[in-house]
């Protein structure tokens, strides 16, 4: 999605802009420009395509250079990625880049085209430049006041207002936007913490239609009406490296490698003297629940979906496991007693927010499992689980899926004790097993070389099936997501069970069928699904833990998990499914960490 940054110090803005910019990188984009104040008047360079495009079209045509500017990457929704459709926008004396959706903004054109405004883009940001402009004489804060209201929709906004070459003016609504807070002599704005991270790690939030005005000495908080408003100071604990490639050829591979740490990270500081210790009363509400309504987006509502499986069995809960954008349309039925689990990495997927509200318009009560701190999504939800995966970048999500798993394995274990359905000595041998997976997780991932090897012989299929039964079949859509998404082979998940009620039509010779085989109690029924794909030329790849008698026929190629019991298997197959994926993604050329088409933060509808 759309990244946004500003800069207002003592350095050349366009250096800072574009540095900055790199850091939202990963958030998908297909153009990027930026607006800086050069000698008393905005300067705005843009180019469709990488941010390396500007950056080279600028050092051919000359770099602009000032001390206050913004910058942004567009990933498209209105119009075309092209020159003209990249941000920033201009009015007469007012310059703006934007993240989000307006959605009168047909109508807000027509108004502005009565009033003489002529337009070039076919965005829908350029409405909100031409109105703000509409509406300034010389107070900024005047003409958002006037402006604003007329606006329906998402934004967050940075702003350059011709006249006060010193300052910038931030403004959001729905999409997130922080002020970072520069140590003496420079300040920032950005979407998203990466960016700035570099500089400082210490920010103000801004909430709804709160405006900053933002100069190199002070940041001052107001809302539309100029009526102060004192802001807290939040510090971000990312650190630098956490957003670098440390090595590692992408940022998939690096963060497929941070999952040990990352687990251990999400379920250390929750397992105290044998028990669960969850955060802020929750043990009440989980005891109160009588359905929980897990909603999310992706890679979330997969990790929702094993949840699922495994509350059912461990806690006799009923789960419903909702897409957000279904979810919020469907009119669902909502009890009071219900509890909506609300699953997002980002904390800022525009769907999963709307679901979370909808929750609690229908007086749920709801609880978030997030990654990213004092996200939207985390800050409205009236309960939070925090993932500490530390930041991700790769556009493909894989720490963030393994411990929002590993946090429904705490949910599931206990609401299976609060609910009496696991005694004592199961519950502890279950957390120990939990305490045990990182170990685990590390002996998978040294198998990394040797799932590259055999990816070659998947490498050029067309088209791929993953099976399973039970967790299994949880968890291969995950698999087969992780595949599609940044390898471009066509892929599907399956019930194996389900298979020869219409799509083994589609088994050839040839076709590659990963068959996910990790649940011994549906052991045999597996093997003949297997074995029906084998008889009708699959190419298979076996997932099984070690010491499952595997005859020579009944796969090309096996993985085994190192042992466990079969209700811990998600966590471990996950790894070399993830490897999987990224080594066939690399070895056929794709742009691992930024697929094609696809952004990090799905921030519009
Ligand atoms: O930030 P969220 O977890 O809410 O994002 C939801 C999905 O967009 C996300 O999980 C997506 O499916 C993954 N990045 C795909 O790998």
């Amino acid at each position: 999605m759309c990244g946004i940054v500003g800069y207002v110090g003592r350095e050349n803005c366009t250096d800072v802009l574009i540095d900055a910019l790199s850091k939202l990188e990963y958030r998908g984009y297909d153009s990027a420009g930026i607006a800086v104040f050069e000698n008393g008047k905005i300067r705005v360079e843009k180019a469709k395509g990488r941010l390396q495009n500007l950056d080279e079209k600028m050092n051919l045509e000359g770099r602009p250079f000032g001390n206050c500017g913004i910058g942004h990457t567009r990933w498209a929704t209105h119009g075309e990625p092209s020159h003209i459709n990249s941000h920033p926008h201009s009015g007469r004396r007012v310059t703006l880049v934007h993240n989000g959706i307006i959605e009168n903004y047909m109508e807000l054109k027509a108004f502005l085209e009565g009033k003489g405004y002529h337009f070039e883009s076919q965005t829908d940001t350029e409405t909100v430049a031409k109105l703000i402009d509409y509406y300034y004489q010389d107070d900024p804060l005047e003409a958002l006041n006037k402006a604003l209201p007329q606006v329906r929709g998402a934004y967050a906004l940075a702003i350059l207002f011709e006249g006060f070459p010193d300052r910038l003016y931030a403004v959001r609504k729905e999409s997130p936007l922080i002020v970072g807070l520069g140590c003496g002599g420079e300040n920032f704005v950005a979407s998203d913490i990466p960016a700035i991270l570099k500089y400082t790690n210490r920010y103000y939030l801004l909430e709804q239609d709160e405006v900053a005005l933002v100069t190199a000495g002070q940041v001052v908080v107001t809302d539309l009406a100029g009526n102060p408003i004192e802001k807290q100071e939040q510090v971000a604990d990312w650190d630098i490296d956490a957003a670098e490639k440390g090595g590692f050829a992408h940022f998939m591979l690096k963060e497929i490698h941070e999952q040990p740490k990352a687990f251990r990270n999400t379920i250390s500081p929750r397992i105290r003297d044998g028990a669960i210790q969850f955060e802020n009363g929750l043990d009440d509400v989980l005891r109160a629940a009588k359905r929980l309504h897990v909603v999310a987006c992706g890679t979330a509502m997969h990790a929702g979906i094993v949840g699922k499986y495994l509350i059912e069995s461990l806690a006799r809960v009923p789960v419903d496991v909702d897409l957000a954008s279904e979810f919020r349309y469907r009119n669902p039925i909502l009890e009071k007693e219900d509890l909506a689990v609300i699953i997002s990495q980002s904390g800022e997927t525009a769907d999963t927010l709307a679901a979370l509200r909808l929750a609690k318009s229908q007086g749920i009560r709801t609880l978030a499992i997030v990654n990213v701190v004092g996200s939207s999504i985390a800050r409205e939800a009236d309960y939070v689980l925090y993932t500490w995966a530390g930041p991700e970048i790769a556009v493909a999500s894989t720490k963030a899926y393994t411990v929002q798993l590993a946090v429904m394995y705490l949910l599931a274990f206990q609401l299976g004790r609060l609910r009496g359905q696991l005694d004592e000595a199961a519950y502890a041998n279950y957390l120990t097993e939990l305490m045990q997976t990182p170990e685990k997780i590390e002996k998978l991932l040294s198998q990394s070389g040797a799932i590259a090897n055999l990816a070659v012989d998947y490498r050029e299929a067309q088209n791929m099936f993953f099976i399973g039964r039970g967790l299994d079949y949880a968890l291969s859509q995950e698999g087969s997501l992780k595949l599609k998404e940044i390898s471009y082979i066509y892929s599907e998940a399956y019930a194996a069970g389900e298979l020869k009620h219409g799509t083994i039509s589609l088994i050839v010779e040839g076709i590659p069928v990963v068959a996910l085989a990790t649940q011994r109690d549906l052991l045999e029924k597996m093997i003949s699904n297997v074995r029906e794909v084998r008889a009708r030329g699959a190419k298979v790849l076996l997932f099984c833990f070690e010491g499952t008698q595997v005859s020579a026929d009944l796969a090309n190629h096996v993985i085994y998990l190192p042992q466990g019991s079969d209700l811990f298997a998600p966590l471990l197959s996950i790894v070399p499914l993830q490897l999987f994926a990224y080594h066939i993604a690399e070895q056929r050329g794709c742009d691992v960490d930024k697929p094609r088409n696809l952004a990090k933060s799905v921030t519009v509808e």
